[in-house]
């Protein structure tokens, strides 16, 4: 292996310890819902997807099909399309095939292989795209390497993902989105809508029991990586909506006294004690236009599917035209 990358992969874990012993020190113990990702934890999400009581991915991949060839026209001719954090860049295909002759596909991932197999795949089926991944936190500040392209940059935010930042940290990814992309662009940013309880419940406590694997591969991972010794079967997987905040919350539960080592450390829990490991905000469409707004965009238009579940938005810039252009149902 080449030294930049063992030296890269070094800094990484250094950080992830430093994380993880950050998190488990606090009062409420909290790991970033960012560490789930590894090659497991990966497929474990992508087997999520596919659940029956897992709802965001289809409907959201049903109102982007809806509304693809509207997202295509805004984008105009010779777009750059930019994926935040793109995962195995599927989605992306709906918005290439509806694009008038894209120049461009930069998606954006810190999983640096993940990223690189799924544009190789993609680069096969569009060979007229100049491909540009960029490896980088996309949350962190980010320079998009130069473009050949002519025409806008459409930004892709896709999944939901913004709901697992918290409401503030989701303003700030806007407004940063907003620098890299330029004052020329358009943002299609997919996110989760408030509903009722017991199918948000059903959708983060599936009956195959994926979700509590995904959540628990998150102490696997600490064990393979920086040698601790979690039991995984002292330790249960919780998730519940509360309704005040908006968001579903998981957890991971200890089942009884004990002491975990991380690099050494001891680390104490409680019987009933839990790690907080992610956030996922619902919102209400008008919430997330505030929000948008404050980070310097405006709803273009905002499509949601029948059961009203999701919804997909479609920014400008603020101060770019007349306000929202299309709404409703797919
Ligand atoms: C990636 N993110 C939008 C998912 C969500 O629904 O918040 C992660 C997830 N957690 C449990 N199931 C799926």
């Amino acid at each position: 292996m080449a030294l930049e990358t063992l030296a890269r992969r070094d800094t990484a874990d250094a950080a992830f310890l430093a994380d993880v012993h950050a998190g488990l020190a606090l009062p409420q113990k909290a790991l970033s819902p960012k560490y789930f990702y590894d090659a497991t934890g990966s497929r474990l999400f992508d087997r999520i997807c596919r659940l029956p009581e897992y709802y965001p991915t289809r409907t959201e991949l049903g109102i982007l099909k809806a509304r693809a060839a509207d997202i295509g026209a805004c984008a105009g001719p010779h777009a750059a399309l930019v994926e935040f954090g793109s995962g195995s860049s599927e989605k992306v295909r709906l918005l290439l095939d509806a694009m008038d002759a894209p120049a461009a596909y930069v998606p954006i991932d810190i999983s640096g292989p993940h990223m690189r197999e799924a544009v190789a795949r993609l680069a096969g089926a569009y060979p007229r795209v100049a491909m540009v991944p960029v490896e980088a936190d996309f949350t962190r500040a980010i320079t998009l390497p130069p473009l050949e392209a002519r025409g806008r940059r459409l930004g892709f935010f896709p999944g939901s993902t913004i709901g697992n930042f918290t409401p503030e940290a989701a303003q700030d990814f806007l407004a940063h989105a907003a620098q890299v992309l330029g004052r020329q662009a358009a943002f299609v940013v997919g996110f989760d809508l408030a509903k009722d309880a017991a199918v948000l419940d059903a959708a983060y406590n599936d009956a195959q029991g994926v979700t509590a694997a995904f959540n628990l591969n998150l102490l696997a991972r600490i064990n393979r990586e920086l040698g601790a010794d979690f039991d995984l079967a002292a330790f249960r997987h919780r998730a519940f909506y509360d309704p005040v905040p908006g968001r579903v919350e998981m957890h991971l539960e200890s089942l009884a006294g004990q002491t975990v080592r991380i690099a050494g450390q001891a680390i104490a829990f409680r019987r009933g004690e839990t790690i907080h490991t992610e956030n996922s905000y619902k919102y209400a469409p008008a919430r997330f236009a505030t929000l948008a707004a404050a980070a310097g965009w405006q709803v273009h238009a905002l499509w949601t599917d029948p059961r009203h579940w999701f919804a997909v938005a479609l920014l400008e810039p603020a101060g770019r035209g007349a306000g929202p252009t299309a709404s409703g149902a797919t």
